[in-house]
């Protein structure tokens, strides 16, 4: 059990006794009419809720922490729900990215200043997953992943749209003259016609596989719809769990070894995951203190297939994906071809193996057997050259075919507003080989590392019918988007990277099948506009200057440097 030296929960420290401050904890608890047995030692799980309107992927939330909470009580537990900050994607600028760590921190010391056995993080839009994940890793109790569930599939003209991905198509179709502005209008209310996330494989739906993969969800996290009544099945199954797990001691150190993190990397080659999955894993990876690299993204997923044909890689969505099967489908595949570690233990009290070995495929349009992949290998390819010497990453399920070996002209743009003021300009020059770099839209200089990394292409290419060119940028870009976009180069254009000495005309040379991203220019003249680099200012205060100070790059997770680690669950000193 996480317990105390004396034998007791931890949550103990506050209602054990009949101290003058255990009278305090208890009596102003006692305001919410609990009666006195409330408080004789049983586990107390927090529920960490990331419910906010303005957050509309965790907008049903408070159903969902009703589910948690009735499993938490059938089990012989007592449940307090309590609020962090909620990061909604679709709303939050300048991105949500910037507030991931933030978050972090709120949930860590929200556990741990609390009366809190166990807790039940309940996650859903794309940065509340990792933010609740990291901040409770480094707390180390006993915790359990509870998925908001994917939204129904969109429909638009009688034709299947998902969250994101369509609304990069259609918005191309409405700057090539092929889609009128009163149509895209009309496809705004088609596309989020439930309860839900995002229902593509973008971030948010990667980020609830990949906590499954960990195993610190219960299997068919990822993919049953929030409008299922399995979901609110699935929320109370993890209410009893954790209680069970808070008696175990099954706390996430046990669970998030680097066995688990080899499964996800795996599993996100597999669903043709989102790039943010790699960041996302590297910071949880760090606050665990497993050794997690980019280089391990490469070496574990590149000979993995992606078998499941979801947008914005394939054609299908997340319903679809649950009524195929759902993950413990894709998970049985890779077990069995031995690419997983099968024995390891997960917050359902089985192993991996256990856990799906009974799986059974539905549906193999949607996941194909592993001899018959949606693309060879999936995974993420890392590039390295003298443009990214710590790494950049790109989506080989995402792009096309034909771009990666590549040799093409650099347009460059300073920021994103440079980008937005060029872009329409007839004579940017820009044809087919070109390669668009966008620069100072990394970690610090954005900040938080926007999803900007797909920049539209030219109008006159569009409507020459040219639908994807390379694209290059320190940026991230939503796992809703596709194309041959290479992201996250580090390190970053604000730091001094080598992409902030890229010119206009510069040529750059890209063979993903041997991970290169080349600079074509002579060291000579590299040194020179080296010197010439200005810094860019940092923001004058407030968090924005904190993050900025001491954000890592995005090839270590674009975590807080100060964060790394666990620093427990110990009880704080006491408050009066
Ligand atoms: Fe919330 Fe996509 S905007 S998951």
């Amino acid at each position: 059990m996480t317990e105390q030296s004396n034998g007791s929960l931890r949550s103990q420290a506050w209602f054990g006794g009949t101290s003058r401050d255990v009278f305090i904890h208890r009596s102003w608890m006692r305001n919410q009419g609990l009666p006195d047995d409330v408080f004789d030692g049983r586990p107390i799980i927090g529920i960490c809720n990331t419910y906010s309107e303005l957050t509309p992927c965790n907008a049903h939330f408070r159903g969902l922490a009703d589910k948690v909470k009735q499993g938490v009580l059938q089990a012989g537990g007592v449940a307090f729900e309590f609020p962090v900050m909620s990061l909604g994607e679709s709303n939050l600028r300048p991105t949500a990215m910037l507030f991931r760590n933030l978050v972090s921190m709120d949930v860590e010391e929200s556990i741990r200043g609390n009366p809190i056995d166990g807790v039940v993080l309940l996650t859903g839009c794309d940065k509340t997953t990792p933010s609740l994940l990291m901040g409770a890793a480094s707390c180390d109790l006993p915790s359990i992943v509870v998925s908001g569930g994917p939204m129904l599939n969109g429909r638009f003209k009688g034709q299947t749209i998902g969250s994101g991905t369509s609304v990069w198509q259609f918005s191309e179709a409405v700057r090539a003259g092929q889609m009128t502005m009163c149509e895209f209008s009309e496809a705004e209310a088609c596309m989020s016609r439930s309860a839900g996330h995002c229902m593509t494989m973008g971030t948010a739906s990667t980020m609830a596989s990949m906590v499954e993969a960990l195993g610190v969800a219960l299997p068919h996290n990822a993919a049953i719809p929030a409008v299922d009544s399995r979901r609110g099945v699935l929320a109370q199954m993890a209410g009893r769990r954790i209680v069970e797990m808070v008696r175990e001691d099954l706390r996430l150190s046990k669970i998030l070894t680097r066995e688990a993190f080899e499964n996800a990397i795996r599993v996100n080659g597999a669903v043709g995951g989102s790039t943010n999955g790699v960041i996302h894993l590297l910071a949880i990876a760090g606050r665990v203190g497993v050794n997690v690299s980019l280089d391990d993204w490469d070496k574990l997923g590149r000979d993995v297939p992606t078998i499941v044909d979801l947008m914005p890689s394939g054609r299908f969505l997340m319903e679809d994906f649950y009524y195929a099967g759902g993950l413990p489908v894709v998970m049985r595949r890779l077990a069995e071809a031995g690419l997983l570690h099968s024995s390891i233990k997960t917050v359902s009290g089985s192993t991996v193996w256990e856990n799906v070995r009974n799986a059974e495929c539905y549906n193999s349009e949607v996941i194909r057997p592993l001899s018959k992949p949606l693309v060879r290998s999936g995974g993420v390819a890392v590039l390295r050259g003298n443009l990214a010497p710590d790494g950049a990453v790109l989506k080989p399920s995402a792009a096309s075919p034909h771009l990666l070996k590549h040799t093409g002209k650099a347009i460059v743009f300073e920021n994103i507003e440079h980008y937005h003021e060029r872009i329409n300009d007839p004579d940017l020059g820009a044809d087919e080989d070109s390669i668009l770099v966008l620069k100072n839209c990394g970690p610090r200089g954005y900040p938080g590392m926007a999803e900007v990394g797909n920049m539209g292409l030219p109008p006159a290419l569009l409507k020459r019918g040219i639908t994807d060119m390379i694209r290059l940028s320190d940026a991230r870009m939503s796992g809703t988007a596709y194309g041959t976009v290479i992201l996250h180069c580090a390190p970053e254009a604000a730091v001094g990277g080598p992409l902030a000495l890229v010119h206009d005309g510069d040529i750059i040379e890209i063979d993903v099948e041997k991970r290169i991203l080349h600079l074509r220019v002579e060291e000579e003249e590299l040194e020179r506009r080296r010197r010439a680099w200005v810094p860019p200012e940092l923001p004058s205060g407030g968090y924005q200057r904190l993050y900025c100070e001491r954000v890592m790059q995005a090839n270590l997770g674009a975590d807080f440097d100060f964060l790394i680690g666990t620093r427990g669950h110990a009880v704080p000193r006491p408050s009066h």
